[in-house]
């Protein structure tokens, strides 16, 4: 495990379709946990009008945003169909239900 990784919590931690937050000196991020217990991270701010995305229905590899129904892709943080925008995504591992995210990652989203 690299130490650009810091611990995060369990997977349990989150419900099947669903998020919890994570508050950083950058922002609040949204760990997603899908209906396969696959997990992804990304800032927890709608590309549109900055909707939060961690009230949002995950279905599949996506979530759909809670104010005007953006589908944003959890893999990329793109939005999906007609729409447009993108979410800053940060890596997450998960070993033996532990979450570590790359919060490496952040100093560069802040830029
Ligand atoms: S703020 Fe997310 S769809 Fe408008």
């Amino acid at each position: 495990m690299s130490s650009d990784f810091i611990a995060i919590g369990h997977i349990q931690d989150i419900p099947r379709r669903g998020a919890r937050c994570i508050n950083t000196a950058f922002g609040r991020i949204a760990v997603f946990r899908t209906a396969e217990d696959e997990v992804f991270a990304m800032d927890d701010r709608c590309p549109h009008k900055g909707g939060p995305l961690s009230q949002g229905l995950v279905h599949g590899r996506a979530v759909t945003c809670p104010l005007h129904n953006f589908v944003i892709s959890l893999e990329s943080g793109a939005a999906l169909g007609a729409d447009e925008g993108e979410v800053q995504t940060y890596p997450v591992r998960l070993e033996d239900g532990r979450l570590f995210i790359a919060l490496s990652a952040l100093p560069l989203a802040a830029e």
